[in-house]
């Protein structure tokens, strides 16, 4: 028998307490060598003051155990709160979320009996860093913020899970057609990496079409990985086509702590009900026995859960006359797999892991000495809401702001070029990008960018933000304008 291991538990908010108390139940009924310790998070913290969720003291015991089980909360609606789950998860470095949806059935209705895939989310960058800012009367902005280390540590743990898994394809989703600097990191990365795993196969779709055949060939998929947001809307559909958001279990993986959890939320409506179906927590737990190590008892409560499954046990969301034999609450639930614990399946393949099985491990490959940057130029964003916003008064007073070194090359508004040469028709906001080159021969510096925001705010202009325009190893480092 394993030696005891004390983990983290929160039993959060809605049906979180009915399916926590129903998971820790059939654990302890498995006789799964651990002991819990519990933290608050959620609703009741948040109301205390509290905007993060979570009280300062349950870092360290998150810290100290660094396995955690964790039930959904409610974030309150409204400005003020941070997501709880994001926080956590950056804090704690967990950078991979993995979260499998497969069909059961025809225990639980599904249109693709073969359907079984894996998505791994990348969870700790894109537009989740929370950088939003209201810019003009019109205008807000978020920024979506992409790594190199941070894509190559998700490309490299899909692969690495694949391997571990055996599973034969990884997929990546981007939409690098469109946006070529940013997707087109991830996927460049994901192209690089694959090279290294030769036994798989690796392919890439635009995530539009990516997400279409999810909805209508799930089964053509094996291992999916993507961005932070892309990641997080697949996976809700891929659940949902699985059956229902009640099954899905998902880790959360860092370096060196782990989070476990359902993929669905509180789902107030049901709360105290006893209807709330506990399975997605349990195949989070499930997931975590995995983690330790504790394969054996993460065997024998699968196929006591797939046991139960087929013989038509089921909770109110996949219960149906042609496949249930008996409808039951979340508690009963509970003590139907645990009568079952040591039985296998019938029907469904019984789930063997193998023991000797280690966890995908990643390691960033030492990167090169750092690029040559230089100044090309700089992109000066200007509030301005006068003459009808005539692009070409905007155009020509900044023409006047052009110094030795930075000259006005072109205007866009909302990436699309109106000055010089702009087409009548294009709308205009209060938000302008006016893009400045630097002139034949010179070398830019801060000071030649400082000299040409003075001149624009002397000649009257609100200039809300720069973005400096690169280049990496004489590599153009910024996209262009639609029309330049
Ligand atoms: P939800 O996932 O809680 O519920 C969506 C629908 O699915 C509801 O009709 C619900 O009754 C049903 N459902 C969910 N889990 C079920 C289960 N185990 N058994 C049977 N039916 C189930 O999503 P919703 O309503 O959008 O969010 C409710 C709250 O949960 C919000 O405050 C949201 O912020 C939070 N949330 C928390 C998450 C977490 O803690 N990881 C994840 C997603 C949402």
């Amino acid at each position: 028998m394993s030696e005891k291991r004390t983990i983290t538990v929160a039993k959060g908010d809605g049906i979180g307490p009915e399916i926590m108390d129903a998971t820790l139940k059939i654990l302890e009924a498995a006789g799964a060598p651990l002991n819990y310790e519990e933290i608050q998070i959620g609703e009741s913290v948040y109301l205390n003051g509290i905007s993060s969720g979570i009280e300062e003291n349950a870092w360290d015991v998150l810290r100290k155990n660094k396995v955690f089980l964790k039930a959904p909360i409610t974030t309150p609606q409204g400005g003020g709160f941070k997501s709880l789950n994001v926080t956590v998860r950056k804090s704690m470095g967990l950078f991979a979320n993995v979260r499998p949806c497969k069909a059961y059935t025809p225990y639980v209705h599904c249109n693709f009996p073969k359907m079984d895939l894996v998505i791994i989310r990348e969870n700790e960058e894109d537009l989740y860093a929370g950088i939003e800012h209201q810019q003009t009367d019109e205008v807000v902005q978020v920024l979506k913020l992409l790594s190199r280390p941070g894509c190559e540590k998700i490309v490299r743990y899909a692969f690495e899970y694949a391997r571990a898994n055996n599973r034969k394809k990884v997929t990546c989703m981007t939409k690098d057609n469109i946006m070529k600097h940013a997707d087109g990191l991830f996927h460049k990365v994901f192209k690089e990496v694959a090279t290294e795993y030769p036994e798989i196969e690796a392919d890439h779709m635009i995530i539009d079409i990516g997400s279409a055949k999810i909805a209508h060939h799930p089964e053509m998929f094996d291992v999916i990985v993507s961005l932070n947001l892309y990641g997080d809307i697949i996976s809700d559909i891929a659940a949902e086509v699985a059956g229902s958001v009640g099954l899905g279990g998902s880790s959360n993986v860092g370096e060196s702590v782990a989070m476990f959890e359902a993929i669905h939320g509180s789902a107030p409506d049901i709360a105290g009900k006893n209807m709330a179906n506990p399975s997605g927590l349990l195949n989070g737990a499930i997931m975590m026995l995995v983690h330790l190590g504790m394969t054996e008892y993460a065997e024998k409560i699968e196929n006591a859960w797939l046991k139960t499954l087929e013989d038509g046990i089921h909770t109110g969301d996949i219960f149906s006359e042609a496949h249930s034999s008996k409808k039951v609450g979340t508690a009963e639930f509970a003590d139907a797999i645990i009568e079952r614990l040591g039985q296998k399946p019938v029907k469904f393949d019984a789930k063997v892991y193998d023991p000797n099985a280690k966890p995908p491990t990643v390691e960033l490959k030492p990167r090169g000495a750092r690029r040559k940057k230089a100044i090309e130029g700089v992109d000066v964003f200007i509030d301005w809401d006068e003459d009808n916003r005539n692009p070409d008064t905007i155009g020509k007073r900044l023409e006047k702001c052009n110094t030795s070194k930075l000259a006005l090359k072109l205007i866009s508004n909302r990436g699309m070029k109106v000055y010089p040469q702009g087409m009548k028709e294009t709308f205009s906001t209060d938000h302008w990008r006016c893009r400045f080159t630097k002139t034949e021969g010179s070398e830019v510096t801060h000071a030649d960018i400082v000299e040409l925001l003075q001149a624009v705010a002397q000649e009257g202009f609100d200039y809300i933000k720069t973005e400096h325009l690169c280049s990496f190893d004489g590599e153009r480092a910024y996209s262009l304008s639609q029309g330049e």
